[in-house]
């Protein structure tokens, strides 16, 4: 496990997994232009390190998450899969039934308790404390040329619920307003906006940190959709089998990663009124239009003595978030099936913009199943985004987008085999009327049964005679194929 960015980037330069460029480029587009070249060559490319950006003296790393092999080095795990498996367990603890088993579960929930978050008095993030903060001394760029300036991109934004004082962290874009003023863009379904609200009921200001960089998990664990219940930090320390280390901030009361590269302390007034946010290329690949954000007031920055500064862009897909996007369908298909047993796998297709559509496979055993699957993930958590949900048969890989058609085109008749309802959608979606409210769509492609309306018979699968096989099986290297 890493302690902070700048191991994992020796790590990743051991590997030949990063490349640092030398050349001078501006912050202003020109990053983007490198960025978005090398995050939509094959299977991610590699990451980046811009040593001269023009201008400052921080450098700048991108597409740090941007392959699945470094997606899994930065969780520690060889298939991040294996993470939610953990939760399970945590989840539905067998029941022991002898003294010993006892006793054998006793190191896994050590494992836990060593999880939570510990504070510690000195952090190498607060070696520089900027109390007259700017925000332009900062290399963050602007990615696209008609946002409506510079965005940080890659921070964690820790609020507490004002009433619970429970963490949330989330991965929410802020736009730079001034040098000590910031959009945030925390969308009115996600954990931090709940926050602001809550804390405009109860005529509170709400206190904000903005980290960026510490242990590579954190990153990742800010865009994971967690129940707004559970601290990402504490998941972090799942994760890792060692807490996150947390430094309490200076003009806040809240703790913050004490290994991050850098971090922005301030607060967000409810009674202020909302800003313009935007416009801002996003991950859908088409500008978002300006919408009304809260702002943050900036009241120190503090960093380590030679901090890196991490960067991400979104665009057209694909781009570094398909890996992150990767990292969050596995992590959660063991939590899914937790709820729903009956599902073998699901995929959110980073070109489906994640939310676009949701391809699932489950065991079917009873008229309706695919429905009431269907139906239950539109329930769960940010799931309840997905705007087209398209149920298969267990035997199709929901991975393989040709063998997705293939069973949607021959097993779908629309008339009988679709649901149009309505619900929340994600508010990046232009398609819909409104913003954040319109039509999904439930497609049942399983094979249809008697009961579900279906009068003929169904036909059969083409498959070879296992006799066949086996004799070609025993053949084949002899064939020279
Ligand atoms: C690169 C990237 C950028 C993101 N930007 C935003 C954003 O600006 N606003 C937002 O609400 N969600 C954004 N998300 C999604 C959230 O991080 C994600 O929904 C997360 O679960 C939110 O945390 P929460 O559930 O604690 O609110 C982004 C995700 C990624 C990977």
């Amino acid at each position: 496990m890493f302690k902070n960015l700048r191991e994992f980037i020796n790590r990743l330069e051991r590997e030949g997994e990063l490349i640092r460029i030398k050349e001078s480029l501006s912050p202003i587009l020109e990053l983007t232009e490198v960025i978005d070249r090398v995050s939509k060559m094959k299977d991610g490319g590699k990451a980046l390190l811009f040593e001269k950006v023009e201008g400052y003296e921080i450098p700048v790393v991108a597409n740090l998450y941007g392959s699945k092999r470094r997606m899994s080095l930065a969780l520690g795990y060889e298939n991040p899969e294996e993470i939610g498996w953990k939760l399970y367990r945590i989840l539905r603890p067998e029941i022991p039934q002898t003294f010993l088993d006892k006793l054998k579960r006793l190191p896994e929930l050590k494992k836990l308790g060593d999880a939570i978050p510990k504070i510690v008095k000195k952090g190498e993030v607060q070696e520089v404390v900027l109390r007259d903060p700017d925000l332009y001394s900062l290399p963050i760029p602007k990615c696209w040329p008609e946002d409506g300036g510079r965005y940080i991109t890659f921070g964690q934004t820790i609020t507490k619920d004002p009433e619970s004082g429970i963490r949330n962290v989330g991965l929410y874009r802020l736009q730079v307003l001034g040098k000590d003023r910031l959009a945030v863009h925390w969308q009115i379904h996600k954990d931090g906006s709940h926050h602001f609200w809550k804390a405009k009921t109860l005529g509170k200001k709400l206190e904000v940190a903005v980290a960026i960089g510490g242990e590579p998990v954190l990153p990742y664990v800010a865009s994971a959709p967690l129940p707004p219940e559970v601290d990402e930090y504490l998941f972090a320390g799942i994760i890792m089998e060692k807490p996150v280390e947390l430094v309490k901030g200076i003009t806040v009361d809240i703790e913050y990663p004490a290994n991050a590269e850098i971090v922005i302390e301030g607060y967000v007034d409810p009674e202020e009124p909302l800003v313009d946010e935007g416009p801002f290329g996003d991950h859908t690949g088409y500008y978002t239009p300006i919408r009304k954000y809260p702002q943050m007031h900036v009241t120190a920055i503090v960093m380590k003595r030679n901090p890196i500064y991490l960067h991400t862009i979104v665009g057209i897909p694909p781009q570094e978030d398909k890996y992150l996007g990767w990292a969050t369908e596995r992590i959660f298909l063991p939590l899914i099936k937790f709820n729903l047993p009956e599902v073998v796998d699901y995929h959110l297709p980073a070109e489906g913009c994640f939310h676009n559509f949701c391809f699932v496979s489950i065991k079917k055993r009873y008229p309706g199943h695919a429905f009431k699957v269907a139906h239950a993930l539109l329930g769960l958590g940010l799931m309840s985004l997905e705007k087209i949900v398209v149920v298969f048969d267990e035997w199709i890989n929901v991975q393989d987008i040709g063998e997705v058609l293939w069973a949607w085109g021959n097993n779908v008749d629309p008339l009988r085999d679709v649901v149009i309802t309505k619900g929340p959608i994600d508010v990046l979606d232009h398609a819909t009327d409104e913003v954040g409210f319109g039509g999904k769509m439930i497609i049942d492609a399983t094979t249809k049964w008697k009961e579900e309306g279906y009068r003929r018979q169904w036909p059969r699968l083409i498959e070879m005679d296992p006799q066949v096989k086996k004799k070609i099986d025993s053949l084949w290297d002899k064939l020279g194929l």
